[in-house]
């Protein structure tokens, strides 16, 4: 990487840290480019079409449910010790993006949880916060999506319920637009995705602040 192209990363990483701290939220659009995305695409159809998707649930252990009204995502684990080769330059720069966060915000990331999600037409997630009650590790939810071309009327948008202060809301909505990326705080702000009317695809994790052993 050039040295102009390693600031200008940084320029971008410490807009997010800024954004993070003073709002919960930051979104960082051209995270991924297009070919990126198109060869992630890639995967996640050949994975679809081997089986390896699954009806997502909510909850963790012993409570694990699967619930049609609550959520209709398909998804498939990734692991991010040895990622799909697609993945691999997604990984990277999110790792690049820890450490920054790590070392300016003090954030104390040790691991992350990852999951390729899709959406069929009629696909919805009700608002949610992204912690369990007995577990909560995750500091920040980290989401990108795959889309080319995504309209408003294609649905699918990411709502999110940012508080206020004075104990109202304030919300704003985020179309899940190829190679767009976006980051909160998943034990602060509640979220949906709206129904979406074409296949919906992202990479879906957690930035968690403790290793977990299996
Ligand atoms: C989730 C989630 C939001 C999105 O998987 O927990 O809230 O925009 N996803 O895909
Ligand atoms: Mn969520």
């Amino acid at each position: 990487m050039t040295k102009v192209t390693l600031l200008l990363q940084e320029a971008i990483y410490e807009q997010a840290a800024l954004e993070i701290a003073e709002q919960g939220y930051s979104i960082i659009d051209g995270f991924l480019s297009a070919a990126e995305v198109d060869s992630i695409l890639q995967a996640i159809h050949a994975e679809e079409a081997n089986g390896s998707f699954s009806p997502a649930g909510i909850g963790q252990g012993a409570g694990f449910q699967r619930n049609r009204n609550i959520r209709r995502d398909y998804i498939r684990w990734v692991n991010h010790a040895e990622p799909p080769v697609s993945c691999i330059p997604y990984f990277e720069r999110l790792q690049a993006l820890i450490r920054y966060l790590n070392r300016t915000c003090y954030l104390g990331i040790r691991d992350l949880e990852m999951h390729f999600a899709v959406y069929q037409p009629g696909g919805f997630y009700k608002r949610h916060l992204d912690v369990f009650q007995h577990a909560q590790s995750r500091k920040l939810s980290a989401i990108c999506y795959l889309n080319p071309n995504w309209v408003t009327a294609d649905g699918g948008a990411l709502k999110l319920y940012l508080p206020r202060e004075d104990g109202t809301e304030n919300t704003i909505t985020v179309l899940p637009e190829a190679g767009r990326l976006i980051l909160f705080e998943s034990h602060a702000i509640e979220h949906e995705v709206e129904v979406a009317h074409r296949e919906r695809c992202s990479i879906t994790g957690w930035l968690k602040d403790e290793v977990q052993f299996f």
